[in-house]
């Protein structure tokens, strides 16, 4: 079983061998009237949701929990309240079940989660680039094998998915904005408005800069015509969203010259982006692996991959390891 809390979903899930049996994912709706993540209600939310939640999977999969082999769980990073919850529950279900606990980074789950067995997606080969894009992170990792992974391009402030989110909230968008952008952006057109690209050195990201150039479009579109934002949402929204793909899109680009690893595997919320899935596509020569939507988003059928991969090779843990809010990959 693989056990998710790191942010805003509780999520539990249960794999045999490397197919998903079942996942369950509780959303945290409490959260949208406040524009973002609260912390201490997140954590609360997660103590309500984790009894059903872990139950729902167990009758999904069809098992009792005596069926269990093995439980993993998200240690990090992530909010350390919601972390919490999530380590204590997955800690006393070892325990008393006695079976071997498996701790699991969250951020190396994003990445490893389309080596689930779907009969459908192709998998990467090692070594590969993988990016992982979410409201929490925007990272470029070389993985060279299961385990074996290196940053090499990190956000420098907000992430991909705060520039969406914070982006929407100046327009009237709800918090996560990131879908809601997508599917305006459809029809709009996204030559109306010029963003700049910021100039940041080698693999590393900024996104602070195009919110407050957005904000400041925005601000003088409303003093200048009445109705602004109503008229101009699907054409900001399309104008942001291709800039955010390009500033990627050149990144990614960077670290394959740099690097001459060709396999691209996408990991995170900001991954089912549909001008960011397309315009990675149309690169010629490029293996671009995007997981399956249901696990773009946090899940715990990402947590269970990661749980089967180290319980192969023994890689167990101990209960007094701790949670970690931040977590190096
Ligand atoms: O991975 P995730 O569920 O949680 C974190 O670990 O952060 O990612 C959530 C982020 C939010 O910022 C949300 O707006 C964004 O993913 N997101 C999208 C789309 N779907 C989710 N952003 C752009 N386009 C989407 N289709
Ligand atoms: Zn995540």
């Amino acid at each position: 079983m693989g056990i998710e809390s790191s942010c805003d979903e509780t999520s539990a899930a249960v794999i045999s061998d490397n197919k998903i049996l079942s996942n369950v994912i509780a959303n945290q709706e409490v959260h949208k009237k406040y524009g973002g993540v609260v912390p201490e209600l997140a954590s609360r939310a997660h103590q309500k949701n984790i009894i059903p939640v872990v139950n729902l999977a167990l009758s999904k999969a069809n098992i009792e929990k005596n069926h269990l082999d093995a439980i993993a769980y998200t240690r990090g990073p992530g909010l350390l309240g919601s972390l919490l919850v999530g380590s204590s529950f997955a800690k006393s279900l070892a325990m008393s079940l006695n079976i071997p606990l498996i701790e699991v980074n969250h951020m190396q789950a994003h990445l490893l989660c389309h080596f689930i067995d779907d009969n459908c997606e192709i998998k990467s080969d090692f070594p590969f680039i993988g990016v992982n894009i979410s409201g929490g992170h925007t990272q470029i990792v070389l993985c060279k094998n299961y385990f074996e992974m290196k940053l090499i391009g990190e956000t420098l402030d907000d992430s991909i998915g705060e520039a969406f989110d914070k982006c929407g909230k100046i327009i009237g968008l709800e918090y996560p904005a990131g879908p809601l952008i997508d599917k305006k952006s459809k029809n709009g057109d996204n030559t109306k408005y010029n963003f700049t690209i910021p100039n940041v050195n080698g693999l590393n990201f900024s996104f602070s800069g195009l919110k407050t150039n957005f904000r400041r479009t925005v601000e003088n579109g409303i003093n200048k015509i009445e109705g602004f934002i109503e008229k101009e949402q699907d054409n900001l929204c399309a104008s942001l969203q291709s800039t955010i793909s390009e500033i990627l899109l050149k990144k990614v680009l960077l670290a394959v010259k740099e690097t001459g690893i060709k396999n691209i595997v996408f990991g995170g919320g900001v991954s089912a982006n549909s001008e960011i899935r397309s315009s990675f596509e149309k690169i010629k020569n490029l293996n671009v692996f995007f997981p399956k939507r249901d696990y773009t988003t946090d899940n715990a059928a990402m947590i269970a991959m990661v749980g089967y991969l180290k319980y192969n090779e023994k890689k167990f843990s101990n209960l007094d390891e701790i949670s970690k809010a931040r977590y190096q990959i």
